[in-house]
């Protein structure tokens, strides 16, 4: 029932190794097959995944596709380690990093707009750097947003951005492939932190990027191995055994959230409560239409850091903690990182619900919330 855990980091063979399903463990093992099949198939790629050694892994493997002089459009409040990576890299590769609102899909749409007019001067300037026969501009897209929850219109972003010859990349931690599969909606590349849901148990830290484009795929893998930013072989084999237990996890994960998230929205304490399944949020509408739930990350404000901070302090069942995706509840002040952007409020706190009882994590939160509110 389960295949091996294949250690092996070189193959036998005397032939041309490009004849040979494997020679190198860099380049391809047995040890990635059977995950790599299951998470393209669940993300309804035509082709096998890629998997990483960690999401951010994959994230700058699929930046590699922007060529120098393109640009990159990126949600303000993707993933910071994201955004500070794209920024890294598009300083070092000589391309543009754009943020957009991605909630607001007529000013992201604008915005490649104003590029697609950018280029036509460029085209006309016989001297321009225009990348020609490579698609010059990306569209990432992370729905919903870490941390803020912000929902894109995916449907019509993927399709402007195919409109103007622009790749779209979408990060799907958040919602798993059971929630949306962006590949669907004509989307050229998906890529997961696996460390989240898809393994699900706060035990490895792995990427993967989908497309069900030939000539993408080989340009990530030839990333991949020529980088070598590779996935160790007990690390996929733990995340495929998680992989079995995503459907349960996330439903009743989500059931929890869902619970969660409306005791939260009438809380005396609490200022603001996000989570695209409530009715009055900002991205249920678009939420409701084109993802089949409402995954289980839950965003709320207090008044103050300090009181964000002690309620993740007082806390006994959720665990304070940053990442999320496992099965355990965790509890995390966003702007503790210096690098969260300042747009996130100081007092925002993000749960990673679990499938712990929800009454019980109802009740530690709220004791919590309380507590700190008196202080
Ligand atoms: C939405 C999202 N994408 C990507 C990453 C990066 O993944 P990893 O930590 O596996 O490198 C994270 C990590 O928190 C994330 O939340």
């Amino acid at each position: 029932m389960n295949p091996p855990i294949e250690l092996s980091s070189t193959f036998v063979g005397s032939g041309d190794i490009a004849t040979s399903p494997y020679a190198y463990g860099r380049f391809d093992t047995p040890a990635w097959g059977p995950f790599e099949a299951a998470l393209g198939k669940l993300e309804h790629a035509a082709l096998p995944g890629l998997v990483y050694g960690s999401g951010l892994a994959a994230i700058a493997s699929t930046l590699s596709l922007v060529p120098r002089g393109g640009t990159l459009f990126m949600p303000r409040h993707s993933y910071q380690g994201s955004l500070q990576s794209a920024g890294e890299i598009a300083e070092r590769c000589g391309f543009d990093l754009v943020t957009v609102d991605i909630a607001d899909t007529e000013a992201v749409i604008d915005a490649l707009d104003a590029l697609e007019a950018n280029r036509s001067v460029a085209d006309e300037d016989p001297t321009a750097d225009d990348n020609r026969g490579v698609a010059s501009a990306m569209l990432w897209i992370e729905s919903p947003t870490n941390p803020m929850l912000e929902v894109a219109d995916m449907p019509r972003l993927i399709a402007a951005a195919r409109d103007r010859g622009i790749l779209t990349a979408v990060d799907n931690t958040f919602a798993t492939p059971l929630l949306q599969t962006p590949l669907d909606l004509g989307a050229d590349v998906v890529v997961h932190s696996v460390t989240k849901y898809l393994a699900g148990h706060s035990d490895v830290v792995l990427g993967a990027a989908l497309t069900s484009s030939d000539d993408l795929h080989v340009r990530l893998h030839a990333d991949r191995s020529m980088r070598g930013a590779i996935a160790g072989p007990f690390e996929v084999w733990l995340a495929l055994r998680g992989l079995r237990t995503l459907s349960v996890r996330m439903e009743r994960a989500q059931d929890n959230a869902a619970q969660i998230a409306d005791r939260l929205s009438s809380h005396p304490n609490v200022v603001e409560t996000r989570y695209p399944g409530l009715p009055g949020d900002a991205g249920h509408d678009r939420a409701a239409g084109q993802m089949s739930g409402f995954g289980a990350i839950i965003v709320f404000c207090v008044e103050t850091a300090q009181q964000a901070t002690a309620i993740a302090e007082a806390v006994r069942l959720w665990t304070p903690a940053t990442s999320l995706g496992g099965v355990e509840s965790l509890i995390e002040r966003r702007r503790r990182h210096a690098s969260e952007p300042t747009s996130v409020p100081e007092g925002l706190l993000r749960l990673s619900v679990g499938i712990e009882h929800a009454d019980d994590l109802w009740n530690d939160l709220d004791a919590a919330i309380r507590a700190a509110h008196v202080a």
